[in-house]
């Protein structure tokens, strides 16, 4: 089966000089959920915006269901539905009103747009505030909203940015349950972006690490983590985590060392057997290990594997409270 979106080195440099993207390219199957996980100006608003329609590329090539964005931008706007970073509804007006003006504005047949917007509140679980002005929802219940002003043209790709931030977690984790059970319901193509590796690992199918305007690895979650070899030991050390760091790192069957805060973290070959070693040595260097954990890689690791830095305190740093 065809690509539901496929994009081929595509670059864009903003007016003010800024390089954007500097070749991005990956393709999504049908009826997947695929994330773009990357740092603040990583580059994935850029894509998505040139995916759908909004901004042209300088160089490359892409398209969306079946339709290139430079070539057919209004084939690829018939069949798309975009939920922006930035929310895009009327806060005077009610949840019904904003879905029924957007029904509009996307040509949908005004006989049709009643019953579309009624199955649409009752997808998103708004029904009982559907007349409520949205000035009163909760943040999850605007995200929703958001959502469901974006699946009213019924398209077959969904492009979402930055879905959650924001979101505590636990509208966070409902979220994803609509999102699964919408992409079930209507084998929509979904492709979102996010810095939050959790949403990364726990909603995503596939997705791509994109690094400086750059996709640097893509993959399944399990795929990318399983490409890490080794195991993860945490060890908890006290203000010693960097001669500790650098006292494990010569040991056999340690293949990467790293200080962070108070604890040593080493990825080796079978980390529960070389553990009593790693303790013994630190303990007849006079250091205390308080406790150790092992672990297997996280989307963590394979983001420092790819690019030499951590995530976290990195993307995670954007997590403002909601709007
Ligand atoms: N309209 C614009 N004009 C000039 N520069 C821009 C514009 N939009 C984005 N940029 C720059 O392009 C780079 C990529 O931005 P982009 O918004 O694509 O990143 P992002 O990965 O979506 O980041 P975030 O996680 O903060 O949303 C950044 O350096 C940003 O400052
Ligand atoms: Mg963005």
């Amino acid at each position: 089966m065809d690509a539901a979106i496929a994009c081929e080195g595509l670059e864009k440099t903003y007016k003010n000089g800024v390089k954007a993207l500097e070749g991005v390219s990956f393709k999504v199957r049908p009826g997947e959920i695929f994330g773009l996980l990357g740092p603040n100006g990583a580059g994935k608003s850029t894509t998505v915006r040139i995916l759908a329609t909004l901004t042209r590329p300088d160089g490359g090539t892409a398209s969306v269901a079946g339709c290139d964005v430079i070539g057919n931008p209004a084939g690829v706007r018939l069949r798309i539905g975009l939920v922006a970073q930035a929310s895009g509804v009327d806060k005077w007006a009610t949840g019904r009103e904003n879905l029924t003006l957007q029904a509009h504005l996307m040509r949908v047949p005004a006989g049709e747009i009643p019953s579309r917007v009624k199955t649409l509140l009752q997808w998103v679980d708004l029904t009982g505030p559907a007349d409520r002005i949205v000035k009163t929802y909760s943040g999850g219940m605007k995200r929703r909203l958001d959502l469901a002003m974006g699946l009213v043209n019924e398209p077959t790709v969904l492009f979402l940015d930055e879905p959650t931030t924001g979101l505590d977690p636990e509208t966070r984790a409902a979220l994803w349950r609509d999102l699964k059970r919408l992409r079930q319901e209507r084998n929509l193509t979904v492709l979102l972006t996010t810095h939050y590796l959790e949403e990364a690992d726990h909603l995503c199918d596939r997705l791509a690490i994109v690094d400086h305007g750059k996709v640097v690895v893509e993959g399944t979650p399990a795929e990318l983590k399983a490409r890490i070899s080794g195991d993860t030991v945490t060890l908890e050390v006290g203000g010693e985590s960097a001669r500790a760091a650098a006292l494990l790192k010569p040991l056999p069957g340690v293949l990467e060392t790293i200080a962070d805060g108070s604890r040593a973290i080493v990825r080796a070959d079978r980390g529960a057997s070389a553990m009593p070693l790693l303790i013994t040595t630190l303990e007849r260097a006079g250091i205390t290990v308080s406790s150790s954990t092992l672990s297997r890689p996280t989307l963590d690791d394979v983001y420092l594997h790819h690019t030499g830095r951590r995530f976290q305190g990195e993307g995670e740093a954007g997590s403002e409270p909601a709007a």
